[in-house]
């Protein structure tokens, strides 16, 4: 059989699988077929229009529900849902109007930003994914569709699966890092503790993937930026964890605010139905994010009227808060230049999620105030919070073995970080109460009881220069000290110390969305004052916070132990404290580079090896791919982690030199924890195609496993590899892969692997 003769047409075999998937539950569709049709027959074009339309209920944060322009839409039946309204008692009575004064009675979805939580919150989506724990995220899934549900929301605008190959984007702090295997587990993790059991329960809601496409490789960082990018790097690459979302199921789709070559997402026709549809069989609804139909004029391609009747034919649904399809589309109907068929299959989907959300039979099945009162943040999902956040730090370095720190003598807890409720939770936590949060401070106290003193000192300001503070605070009012006076308290708080743990870094704000930085070393006050405490003699521990990966040159040559703690979440303090003490050993591995330098962005381990790739590490190489001021290499790579305790590799062996076509190999190795305590290690899987159509990454991740090994003990870690595994996209985006060398590597991480090589028939 000839080498590309392996090779499929993505979109054929796409087509296949996704076929397979929605059979099965026939009769339940034709039962929703007949109940949209017919409630489809006695609707105006207006009120279908007001099925496409999204508006946000800002007015409503501290105004009343009744004489809202909110309210005055719904019951003119001119809203499907909307979203940015906190509270069951205010979502009840929207609903009541949509369900008791719209002519029709159609009940609203209801959507919020439920990225990592609700009241209770976890850890930014960027430390989540660094469990690498698929299980520990469809929890933490499972648990904010539980709290949202009881407070009136029926659809959460996540996950946001973008990835993200440069640090200085903000947004990279809300998804999975940069790997695409990995994103596409992550993203079915959220779809499944989101959705539960197919949205029946009045626990699980709708889940929503975004940015839809490609947001996270905004050029140079910059949010918002347009995107230019190959279909080859597309599939292979940037689409696979939205696919990973359409694969669970998820039952919305958010389209990006970029363009893609030029195109507008939300008027990318290849995009929203070539693709999502027509390729891989995606049945729910897509929305446009935040007035991407509105900014389609600043783009320079369509006004308010063409955007929208564009938005719609290339195949978006739903309208976030333009109000152009139900203001425009009417009049685009009648210049024929959209169609009522189109009007109708957004509408139709519109409503079909509505039904699949069970609001034809019980519209106020989201809003049972007894459930609010009891399920948010409640003992249970606080406790899971902080186990989970335990799994998301990552021990970058912790020469002498520092930590864990014992419960003993005198601890100097200092930075502007170390007892700021505000800033424990990071991106997208508005849903919850800050107050509620605990701080290093308070968590350190409880943690060593009378055992040791734990004295704080605030030691700096987050900038030098207020302005730039107050970009980093937002719009909450700046509190802030003098530099000199707060320096001089910090070192008399260190002087009397045996150990320093500083908590510097980024504040909440300082990532997310509209949060890019050209700089991404820690702010100056903040590094000017470790330095003072590292001057000190005295061993420092840095708890790092921060919602994107840092060039940490400095911190790491000088300051003997660093663990990233990100965002915890609300449970933050107390889980930053387990670690830093010892009761739980760190597991997190980063699933994103950490670079050197901003130059060196875009930084990723899967790239590709050049025609003249770098000799050695160590210098620079004339007319070699290098930089002649700073290596090619990351500071701390994809996959780098630290635990207190040590694990040991063994061999790496395959269970056969060859793989034949539709075979099987086995690759094993023996993991020991050698260290002194136990542990979980994250044991990483890589493969390489030696020669290739095309150019093929220096290696990929393929398969992982996260085990908990008790000190002392050895497992034989084994991983069955077949050809699935070798398949990419090629230059005319077959799926298949070509006979011949591949090499296999394992290791603790993806600069520290042991490689084998085995063909491929
Ligand atoms: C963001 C989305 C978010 C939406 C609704 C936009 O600005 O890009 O991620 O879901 O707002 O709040």
């Amino acid at each position: 059989m000839g080498k590309i003769s392996q090779f499929v047409k993505a979109g054929l075999l796409l087509l296949v699988m996704a076929g397979c998937s929605s059979s099965g539950n026939g009769g339940k569709d034709a039962e929703m077929d007949r109940f949209v049709s017919d409630l489809m027959g006695r609707m105006t074009l207006q009120e279908k229009l007001g099925q496409l339309n999204l508006p946000a209920g800002n007015d409503l944060v501290s105004g009343a529900v009744k004489n809202s322009q909110l309210a005055e839409a719904i019951r003119a039946g001119e809203v499907g849902g909307f979203f940015n309204v906190k509270g069951v008692g205010k979502i009840y009575q929207l609903q009541r109007m949509a369900v008791e004064e719209s002519r029709l009675g159609i009940p609203l979805m209801v959507g919020a930003d439920v990225i990592h939580g609700y009241e209770t919150i976890f850890p930014i989506p960027l430390a989540l994914s660094c469990s690498w724990d698929t299980a520990a995220v469809e929890r933490m899934a499972r648990i904010s569709a539980t709290e949202a549900s009881a407070d009136g929301v029926s659809w959460t605008f996540s996950p946001m699966v973008d990835i993200c190959r440069d640090a200085r984007w903000g947004r990279v702090a809300e998804g999975s890092g940069e790997d695409p295997y990995l994103g596409a587990l992550m993203a079915g993790a959220y779809v499944r503790g989101y959705q539960g059991d197919g949205m029946k329960q009045h626990n699980e809601i709708m889940a929503c993937v975004k940015h839809f496409a490609l947001y996270g490789a905004s050029e140079s960082g910059r949010d918002y930026n347009s995107v230019d990018m190959s279909r080859n790097r597309m599939y292979n690459v940037y689409l696979r964890p939205y696919k990973g979302a359409v694969d669970a199921g998820v039952g919305s789709v958010m389209s990006s605010f970029n363009t893609i070559n030029g195109v507008p997402a939300t008027a990318d026709k290849w995009l929203l139905t070539d693709l999502l549809r027509n390729e891989w069989g995606f049945q729910g609804f897509v929305v446009t994010d935040y007035n991407s139909i509105g900014e389609m004029k600043s783009h320079g391609v369509a006004d308010v009227q063409e955007a929208s009747a564009r938005a719609l034919n290339a195949g978006t649904d739903m309208d976030m808060v333009t109000h152009g399809f139900l203001h425009t589309l009417e009049a685009s109907l009648k210049a024929k230049a959209v169609t009522q068929e189109r009007i109708d299959e957004a509408c139709r989907r519109v409503l079909e999620a509505k039904y699949k959300l069970g609001l034809f039979e019980n519209p106020y099945k989201y809003c049972d105030t007894l459930r609010a009162r009891k399920e948010l943040f409640t003992e249970a999902h606080r406790k899971a919070a902080r186990e989970i956040a335990t799994e998301t730090f990552v021990l970058l370095k912790n020469d002498g073995q520092l930590l864990p720190l014992q419960k003993k003598g005198r601890i100097a807890l200092i930075g502007p970080l170390a007892d700021a409720q505000n800033n424990m939770c990071g991106t997208w936590s508005m849903n919850c109460a800050t107050d509620r949060h605990v701080t290093m401070y308070d968590a350190f106290r409880r943690a060593v009881g009378d055992r040791a003193t734990v004295s704080y000192a605030k030691g700096s300001n987050l900038y030098y220069d207020e302005q730039m503070e107050q970009g980093a605070v937002g719009p909450r009012p700046l509190v802030r000290g003098n530099d000199n006076q707060l320096r001089a308290e910090a070192l008399r708080v260190a002087a009397s110390a045996d150990v320093i743990v500083a908590a510097l870094g980024e504040s909440a704000e300082m990532s997310g969305e509209s949060a890019s930085r050209t700089e991404i070393q820690l702010p100056d006050a903040q590094r000017d004052l470790l330095k003072a405490l590292v001057a000190t003699g005295k061993p420092v521990v840095l708890a790092l916070f921060t919602g994107r990966p840092l060039d940490l040159c400095w911190e790491s040559a000088h300051v003997p132990a660093i663990l990233n703690v990100w965002f915890a979440g609300s449970e933050a303090g107390d889980a930053i404290a387990d670690v830093v003490f010892g009761d739980v050993s760190p597991s997190g591995k980063l699933t994103t580079s950490f670079p050197r330098a901003v130059g060196q962005l875009p930084l990723y381990y899967n790239h590709l090896n050049t025609g003249r790739p770098d000799a050695d590490d160590t210098s620079f190489n004339r007319y070699t791919s290098n930089y002649i001021d700073q290596s090619n290499e990351p500071l701390y790579p994809f996959g780098y982690g630290l635990s207190y305790t040590t694990f040991t590799y063994g061999t790496l062996k395959l269970s056969a030199e060859r793989l034949p076509k539709g075979g099987q190999l086995k690759v094993t190795v023996p993991v020991a924890n050698t260290g002194r305590y136990d542990g979980v290690e994250i044991v990483q899987l890589y493969l390489h195609d030696v020669y290739a159509e095309i150019a093929r990454p220096v290696k990929e991740l393929k398969a992982f496993q996260r085990i908990f090994l008790k000190k002392g003990e050895t497992r034989k870690v084994e991983f069955v590899l077949d050809d699935e595994d070798l398949k990419y996209y090629n230059s005319r985006l077959e799926y298949g892969y070509e006979p011949g060398e591949f090499e296999v590597m394992v290791g603790p991480d993806s600069r520290n692997v042991q490689r084998v090589t085995f063909v491929a028939e």
